[in-house]
């Protein structure tokens, strides 16, 4: 990764910095630029939310998952103050950063149909696997495997999982509501 790489996805994801382990912090952004070459995308934030239905959706996956992080990092904080637990904000922060990171490979720029990879790999798990391949931990893959209650081929089964999980739903969904642009159709998340 170049160092103007790894600038151009800390530009995009400021939450990158929040992360605390300097290895995760260069692994989150490694993948990143890994599904961002491997595309046809131009540019990473091109993607809409959810591209078959771009001329509908009109936020990009960078303005998604940094509002998913946000949400995310917020509710880890607060489990912390409310239960006895110890939350892995670390691991919350990249899985947020991360849970989508794969629609940058499965579609394409052009059409925003999925591209052959896509028809052969499922969102959520293609991220998953990806992750685990350039050595991000388990549980950080297990977050991005399990967001998807479409997608995933497992349910969350840690609660760092299960926060990511949510906060995406919430903002998926509530984004439509509260900006009144509802979409008639079931937006995939
Ligand atoms: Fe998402
Ligand atoms: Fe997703």
């Amino acid at each position: 990764m170049e160092p103007k790489e790894k600038e151009y996805i800390e530009s995009l994801f400021p939450a990158v910095k929040d992360i605390s382990d300097a290895d995760l912090r260069e692994k989150v952004c490694q993948l990143w630029v890994q599904m961002w070459r491997g595309s046809n995308f131009e540019k990473i934030e091109d993607l809409s939310q959810w591209e078959p239905a771009r001329d509908i959706v009109n936020w990009t996956n960078v303005e998604h998952t940094n509002e998913v992080t946000r949400c995310a990092a917020t509710i880890g904080r607060l489990f912390e103050e409310m239960y006895p637990i110890k939350v892995n904000l670390d691991y919350i922060i990249a899985g947020a950063i991360l849970h989508d990171v794969d629609k940058l490979a499965l579609f394409d720029s052009k059409t925003g149909s999925h591209i052959d990879r896509g028809e052969k790999f499922s969102h959520a798990n293609y991220g998953a696997h990806a992750a685990l391949a350039i050595g991000l931990p388990q549980d950080v893959a297990h977050i991005i495997g399990s967001h998807s209650a479409n997608y995933s081929s497992t349910e969350p089964r840690t609660v760092e999982a299960v926060i990511v999980r949510q906060a995406d739903h919430v903002i998926a969904e509530g984004r439509n509501t509260a900006l009144d642009c509802r979409v008639n159709f079931k937006l995939e998340k």
